[in-house]
């Protein structure tokens, strides 16, 4: 891609830049009324269709621990978390996300997020005794780009299991670390996430100035949820992290074992963006659960934000290998504040998978080098 002004060309091939409001020829106003203080990402709320085997996938394959449980609610949290929960599993007609959950700093931040959504217009629902179990005073809103988020501060504390090694699996998952967005307008999305706060990591552009996907933190790691350029609203994947990537390994190997490979859908592999090591899995319903470990620390302020090309190969993964079209293409469902689906907009920008697979699209592993296409020799089909 073409270099802008105010980018530096790194010896790893991405660009760096200091982080500057995002441009949308369509953006969402900024409120008057300042944002609430978020803390970080803190749990989703997933509709399941078969809670049972969904149990069997969260609990007795991945080793998440039950805070709570009843005949149709799972509480699940992972070892460090000392909330209530990270993810909350309820049986429903569709499979779809109900809330993405963000904990504030304080309990006055509550009306901080009511203040700034109404005056954006959206729907608000405030309940003091909160819409789940293990929540206090929580706040829920169908955003401007169509997402159901939650903001909240009481919450239940319940023991960290990091200690109980005698618990552990090989392939524990330690903490929560981030969701992911589809959306059709990134810059849009961006600049909105901007005003209520959050900071930009890394994104991935075009010479032309696209933005095809970006990062973005309140905690100081790469992210705690991205927007993924796509049909949305929709969710792309909720993130667990392991504290090594042999842990990563060991949840292959035991997927393997029991004979449910197909719910690997990509990877194990190092992303570029991120420079974290990954795996993506599906849940009984579709649900995308990355399992990531090892990004790293961006809590200064002056933390460069980092632009990947949209052709460089090695982006989604460091070592080249294909990303598969469903992993482009295939998203979660989710609710509005009553309950039923959102609509899904199409996005009419030229789409990641569009530019960079098949016979229309190019991508290189050295920059300079004639174009080849994303997949690598041998992927014939
Ligand atoms: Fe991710």
């Amino acid at each position: 891609m073409t270099r802008r002004d105010d980018m530096t060309l790194t010896s790893s091939g991405f660009y760096v830049s200091q982080e500057a409001r995002t441009h949308s020829d369509n953006a969402v106003p900024t409120p008057q009324a300042p944002p609430p203080d978020i803390l970080r990402c803190a749990y989703m709320e997933l509709v399941v269709t078969d809670l049972a085997a969904s149990r069997q996938f969260y609990v007795d394959i991945l080793g998440l621990y039950v805070t709570e449980e009843d005949d149709s609610t799972l509480y699940l949290r992972s070892t460090e978390e000392f909330i209530h929960h990270n993810l909350v599993l309820r049986q429903g007609p569709i499979a779809a996300v109900a809330a993405f959950s963000y904990r504030v700093r304080t309990a006055g931040d509550l009306d901080k997020a009511v203040a700034f959504y109404t005056e954006l217009g959206c729907r608000v629902k405030r309940r003091p005794d909160g819409f789940v179990n293990g929540i206090g005073d929580s706040v829920r809103v169908e955003d401007p780009l169509g997402f159901p988020y939650e903001f909240f501060f009481q919450t239940d504390h319940v023991e960290r299991m990091s200690w109980r090694y005698d618990l552990h699996s090989p392939g524990e998952l330690v903490r929560l670390d981030h969701f992911n967005q589809v959306t059709p307008d990134v810059p849009r999305a961006v600049n909105f996430m901007q005003a209520l706060g959050f900071r930009v990591t890394e994104d991935i552009q075009d010479d032309e100035g696209i933005v095809y996907a970006a990062w973005l933190r309140r905690k100081p790691s790469v992210h705690d949820t991205a927007m993924t350029g796509g049909d949305g609203p929709r969710m792309h994947h909720i993130c667990f992290a392991t504290h090594e990537k042999h842990n990563i390994l060991a949840i292959c190997d035991t997927l393997g074992a029991l004979r449910r490979s197909d719910a690997i859908e990509r990877g194990p592999g190092r992303h570029g963006v991120s420079n974290a090591f990954y795996l993506y899995l599906r849940d009984p319903d579709g649900h995308r659960v990355e399992i990531y470990t090892q990004d790293y620390y961006t809590g200064d302020p002056d933390n460069p934000v980092i632009t990947w090309d949209v052709h460089d190969n090695q982006r989604r993964d460091w070592w080249g290998n294909p990303v598969v079209p469903s992993w482009y293409s295939e998203a979660s469902l989710v609710l509005d504040l009553d309950g039923n689906p959102q609509p899904v907009v199409t996005r009419t920008t030229s789409s990641e998978m569009a530019v960079t697979i098949g016979a229309d699209g190019f991508s290189y592993t050295r920059r300079g080098e004639e174009a080849q296409g994303e997949y690598k020799l041998g992927n014939q089909l």
